[in-house]
């Protein structure tokens, strides 16, 4: 059977900087503040006609070169964002016609900032089962035009970027040696950002009265997102029967310092063994993890054949955690 394995990786971040000094500039915030409880002190924008097609673009072509393939060869893409260009059509079909990957089958998916990791567990059913060869994942946000800007409860938080993976069937590799993804709907509430809906209690909770900007129950979906990742991290270890020793990275989801904190005093695992990026990116929705992912490779952190884990969970709210050499 063929394994899954991440062949090519790439990613773009966009050139403008939103650093704390400028949002002390628009809201009653400040920089120690920030810092203090979420770690962050730099965010990238896109510009105002820079959107998630473009952005995801960018880095797919850079994860397809990366993995020494041409546009033709990727048999599908998934992309997940919660920012889409359009309802219709799906940001895949736009960047498929975009690279000129002809022979690939498109779709968009949506399991926010869990959505890499589940990303990877769907390409590598399509993998396992001899469907495919070359998967491109793609995870591109642009949540700073989602971003309630007179909510300095959440506007500190979010930045732009996208990140993507080539995922390729390959014979003797040991590919994803564990993995799960999750979810639990009567959190939903918790993380939401407006549709069609016109829910008068969802709108007056927006500072701007914009329905269609991110509002969070902050301390709640902390709760959450330090047990969900803490937890789906030790149990795809215990599935794989390893133990952190084993592991040469944890990539968690970016959101906020102290979650992440929380999350490895919780699994056990040393702060040296766990990548973050937060300070200068800050949360980037499903970018994340591939961003984080992309960037260890680049700096050398991991190499060929070390054991990962990635990590995240996100609105839904959802969570995900992946074990795998790389
Ligand atoms: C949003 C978050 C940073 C807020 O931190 P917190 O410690 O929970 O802070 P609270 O919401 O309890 O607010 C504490 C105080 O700080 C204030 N505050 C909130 N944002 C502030 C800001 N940017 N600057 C200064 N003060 C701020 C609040 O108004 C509150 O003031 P009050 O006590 O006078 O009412 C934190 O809850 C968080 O990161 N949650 C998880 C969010 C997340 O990860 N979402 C992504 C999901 S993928």
């Amino acid at each position: 059977m063929p394994k899954a394995i991440i062949s090519g990786m790439g990613m773009y971040i966009p050139e403008k900087v939103y650093d704390n000094a400028y949002m002390e500039s628009i809201v009653d915030t400040n920089d120690e503040w920030i810092v203090r409880r979420t770690g962050i002190k730099e965010r990238h924008a896109s510009a105002p006609d820079e959107y998630t097609t473009d952005m995801a673009t960018v880095a797919a072509r850079n994860a397809i070169a990366d993995a020494g393939l041409t546009p033709e060869d990727i048999d599908l893409i998934m992309l997940a964002t919660v920012t889409p260009d359009y309802f219709t059509p799906a940001c895949a079909c736009v960047v498929q016609g975009n690279i000129g990957a002809v022979n690939a089958a498109a779709f968009d998916y949506n399991a926010a900032c869990s959505s890499f990791i589940t990303g990877l567990v769907t390409a590598n059913q399509f993998i396992e089962n001899g469907c495919y060869k070359h998967i491109l994942i793609i995870c591109a946000d642009c949540l700073t035009k989602a971003t309630d800007y007179k909510d300095r409860a959440t506007c500190v938080l979010f930045g732009d970027a996208a990140g993507a993976a080539v995922i390729s069937a390959a014979d003797n590799a040991a590919g994803i040696l564990a993995s799960e993804i999750g979810a639990d709907g009567t959190g939903a509430k918790f993380i939401t950002s407006l549709a069609f809906r016109n829910d008068e209690d969802e709108i007056e909770k927006r500072v701007s009265g914009r329905k269609d900007t991110i509002w969070m129950a902050g301390q709640s979906v902390m709760k959450f997102a330090v047990k969900a990742m803490a937890d789906s991290s030790n149990r795809v270890l215990e599935k794989a029967g390893l133990t952190y020793d084993d592991i040469k990275l944890v990539i968690p989801h970016q959101a906020n310092y102290r979650i992440v904190d929380s999350a490895i005093k919780r699994m056990g695992v040393e702060k040296e063994k766990v990548f973050l990026h937060l300070e200068k990116f800050g949360n980037t929705s499903a970018s994340c993890i591939p961003v984080a992912l992309c960037e260890a490779v680049q700096q050398g952190i991991i190499e060929r054949g070390d054991r990962i884990i990635l990590v995240g969970f996100g609105g839904g709210l959802t969570w995900g955690a992946a074990l795998l050499e790389f």
